[in-house]
């Protein structure tokens, strides 16, 4: 499987183009800290934290938020419509070319 390329653009604004493999699990929290961006991950992908806030800003038709994830986005701050947590979103194919933000740090 090749490689998909998704931009995140961290708290100051500048954007990341990284290359992400499909073939590894991995999810976007993952992906981030594994190119040291500021996305701390602290509950280790269990949406338990909300520390892996992202906005997505392209049009991809992303698996709908759980349940768990939906809960956790309930209690987290700077929540909009187009909030998601990287944790719960994984690295497949059909995320090739999306655009993701980092929301703001909530302390
Ligand atoms: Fe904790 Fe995503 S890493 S909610």
């Amino acid at each position: 499987m090749k490689d998909i390329k998704i931009t995140v653009i961290d708290r100051e604004d500048v954007k990341h183009e990284l290359d992400v493999p499909t073939d590894m699990n991995l999810n976007l929290m993952e992906v981030c800290k594994s190119y040291e961006l500021p996305v701390q991950g602290t509950c280790g992908g269990m949406a338990l934290c909300s520390t892996c806030h992202c906005y997505v800003l392209s049009d991809h038709e992303l698996p709908e938020a759980s349940e768990d994830e939906e809960d956790m986005l309930d209690q987290a701050f700077f929540v909009e419509d187009n909030s998601r947590l990287g944790c719960q979103l994984k690295a497949t194919p059909a995320l090739d070319g999306l655009i993701v933000k980092l929301a703001p740090e909530a302390n």
